[in-house]
């Protein structure tokens, strides 16, 4: 099979395909490429949204499944399943969630959005409804993430977007990172820039032997290249949540000069800032701006 991106066959993607994410490619998408994945309410900035069509329709190539952590009303997973349908790959989306949403952000963002006033937190029946044109590519995982496993073989794309406390985030990474395929597997970390979760950016600081950041997507997006699969020993040692804050403080400054060249400093300063402000604090819900 050949790629829509480039038209090359499967052995020269990789470094290709690599390359081509770093030009940002995405952003050239026309709205209506991503079809009637436009229509499924998403917590995603618009170009959030195009990346994650972008990985799937262009970028993937097969070797591993697409798992979306963090799925919500379906909005990530429609845009990674219609990548797949328009790619012609075989892989699948495994999207976790709990599947519950409060009251404020069914107004927030499904009723903004064109969703239907309904009653109770269940989502899962609306996702369920909104997802079914791309049903044969999704496997919906209904449970806290933290305490289910993954059984599906290697993972191609890894979507963070459920590391609202830090021991959430811990567990995620033992359960998931293992399986990412070296030199070929993307981490997308939806909310590394994020000022209520400094633990996102401490813990790849942590791991940045196996990672390698390659692009920002704003709004708080990055994604990272898997260099090598960390292991059980460096995932323990990782743990965000076993970490002081002026641990957590020493990783962020870190971070902070990695990204500076990046633009990135004021956004790791206010990640910074909201640490120094709720300290001790390790749940993003928990956090107050000053
Ligand atoms: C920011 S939202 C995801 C937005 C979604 N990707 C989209 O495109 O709209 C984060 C989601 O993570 C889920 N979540 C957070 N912690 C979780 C946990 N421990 N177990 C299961 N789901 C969790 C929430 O229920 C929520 O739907």
């Amino acid at each position: 099979m050949l790629s829509p991106a480039t038209n090359m066959p499967p052995q020269d993607l990789p470094d290709r395909a690599t390359e081509a994410l770093l030009s940002r490619p995405w952003t050239h998408l026309l709205d209506r490429a991503l079809d009637k994945a436009r229509t499924v309410p998403t917590m995603l900035s618009g170009q959030e949204q195009q990346l994650y069509y972008w990985l799937t329709a262009f970028w993937a190539e097969g070797a591993g499944a697409i798992v979306d952590l963090g799925c919500f009303a379906g909005g990530s997973t429609a845009r990674l399943a219609q990548g797949l349908a328009v790619a012609g790959l075989d892989s699948r989306v495994a999207a976790f969630d709990r599947f519950t949403a409060g009251e404020d952000v069914k107004h927030s963002v499904l009723y903004r959005q064109g969703v239907a006033p309904f009653d109770g937190a269940d989502i899962l029946p609306l996702a369920k409804d909104l997802l079914a044109p791309w049903s044969e590519w999704i496997d919906l995982h209904r449970g806290e993430i933290d305490q289910l496993g993954w059984a599906g073989g290697p993972i191609e794309i890894l979507v963070m977007d459920a590391s609202k406390a830090a021991c959430t985030m811990d567990r995620m990474s033992e359960t998931f990172l293992p399986h990412l395929v070296p030199g070929r597997s993307l981490v997308v970390q939806q909310d590394f820039l994020h000022w209520s979760q400094p633990w996102v950016p401490a813990q790849m600081e942590l791991l940045s032997e196996y990672f390698t950041p390659l692009v920002h997507v704003p709004r708080d997006t990055m994604v990272f290249l898997c260099h090598g699969s960390p292991p059980a020993d460096s995932l323990a040692l990782a743990r965000s949540d076993d970490l002081s804050d002026s641990d957590l403080l020493g990783l962020l400054a870190a971070a902070k000069l990695r990204y500076t060249p990046w633009g990135l400093a004021d956004r790791l300063q206010e990640t910074i800032d909201g640490l120094r402000n709720n300290p001790g604090l390790r749940r993003a819900h928990q956090f107050q701006r000053r």
